[in-house]
């Protein structure tokens, strides 16, 4: 689907409320079917992802149902059953590494699936370890289809050279049901709703530092109240500080410090944003955010533990750093190259034909800032949800209109996102 998006005349004002957040919306389905008993969970994810998650687990005989659109209950004995037909992850990363953690454990195998990006993406970094624990795992040359033959598992100790919460939740989520206890340790603190949604269900686990660990337990069903995204958010951020005339309030962000780097840096590069009504709700915290149109935005250096607080953000940083003086220099972000897309390559591809001067380097990128946006292009999604809705963004301040191809694929984590654009406008 080819989407055309035109200048604003106006500033955005008014309020809008984030949908759930995904990783979060992820971790619930999954660990209310792996504990006993049943749970309701408010404002699940309305994302294409979350929803291959909820559909694995039914496969595997957990007992979902929907009171209403966002609101589900789960009911289980807190054993998963093999399921006779291929998983199907889709899209999912996130699906396709935790599950494995899962699964491995079990006492029956399964094959998971997943689309042609899903394919591409490397597996490895979950299969070692695994296979450390005792796991025997079939792959294609290191990626998706996944051939998992559950069996019995070992805790290990284990340091990771990559800040992945994906590859850390699937450790931990084997750990679960391994013999003895598991510690991770990753060189940055990656988002760690694991963590805090495992310690809510009352799981034996324990954080210092950048290591956790865990050992075997059974998990406590509980409701569980998810937060908004602040990944979905970090659109209406950035939008917020560049379209000019902009002030307007996001309510219900999940503001868990390990997600909010998109804060600190549009802070240090001089954006007006502020924090208002903090809460805590199912382990996380939440609050609203008010932004405003920001004219003396500065660039600035975006490296070491940033990156895994920032990571899916720093496509829509970098229209950020287009509208911000000087030099914006992302580093250590090499694995921007293994998401839904490279996003390093496609994101430098698209934004150089709508005149922003952006330039790609083995781990990220730099921009030589505070210069319009000529638009007037065509530009290609790469089938990835984030650069479509980053594209957009610029687009809202681009000279001429730009056309974006592939948006439908904004519904894998945000459905929401343009209904969201006219609510401001
Ligand atoms: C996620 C972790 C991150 C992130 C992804 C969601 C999660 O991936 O990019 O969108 O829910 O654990 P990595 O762990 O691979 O960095």
């Amino acid at each position: 689907m080819l989407k055309t998006v035109q200048k604003l005349k106006k500033g955005l004002r008014g309020e809008i409320t984030i949908p759930a957040d995904k990783s979060v919306s992820h971790r619930a389905v999954m660990f209310s079917s792996i504990a006993k008993g049943e749970c309701v969970i408010k404002n699940f994810s309305s994302g294409v992802d979350c929803h291959s998650t909820l559909n694995i687990f039914k496969q595997l005989g957990t007992n979902i149902e929907f009171i209403d659109e966002k609101t589900l209950t789960v009911k289980s004995d807190g054993n998963l059953r093999k399921s006779l037909s291929p998983l199907d992850a889709g899209n999912s990363g996130t699906t396709t590494r935790l599950i494995s953690g899962i699964l491995a454990g079990q006492n029956f195998d399964s094959v998971i699936i997943g689309d042609e990006s899903l394919s591409k993406r490397p597996m490895k970094r979950i299969i070692e370890p695994l296979t450390l624990m005792g796991a025997n795992i079939e792959s294609v040359d290191g990626h998706a289809p996944l051939t998992i033959h559950g069996g019995k598992l070992r805790g290990i100790n284990y340091s990771s050279k990559l800040a992945s919460a994906q590859v850390k939740s699937c450790i931990l989520l084997a750990g679960l049901k391994a013999e003895g206890s598991t510690t991770y340790t990753e060189p940055y603190v990656s988002r760690n709703h694991t963590e805090l949604m495992l310690k809510y269900l009352e799981a034996d686990i324990k954080t210092e530092d950048s290591s956790v660990t865990i050992y075997p337990s059974e998990l406590t069903t509980k409701d569980i109240s998810i937060v908004g995204d602040i990944s979905s958010a970090a659109f209406f951020i950035v939008a917020g500080l560049i379209v000019q005339g902009s002030d307007f309030i996001i309510k219900n962000v999940g503001l868990n410090p390990t997600r909010t780097g998109i804060i600190d840096v549009a802070e240090r590069m001089n954006g007006r944003i502020n924090i208002l009504d903090k809460r805590f709700e199912s382990g996380e915290d939440v609050g609203d955010v008010r932004i405003q149109y920001s004219d003396n935005l500065k660039g600035c250096v975006i490296e070491g533990d940033d990156i895994p607080r920032l990571i899916d953000e720093l496509p829509v940083i970098a229209v950020l750093a287009s509208q911000a003086e000087g030099q914006t220099i992302v580093k250590n972000a090499e694995d921007l190259r293994n998401k839904e897309s490279d996003r390093i390559k496609c994101l430098v591809s698209e934004l150089t034909k709508i005149g922003i001067d952006i330039a790609e380097t083995y781990d990220g990128f730099i921009i030589n800032g505070k210069k319009n946006i000529k638009g007037g292009a065509e530009l290609e999604s790469y089938h990835d949800h984030r650069l479509a809705m980053s594209f957009y963004i610029a687009g809202l301040i681009a000279e001429k209109e730009i056309a974006i191809n592939g948006f439908e694929w904004t519904k894998i984590s945000f459905p929401e996102f343009e209904e969201l654009v006219y609510n401001l406008s």
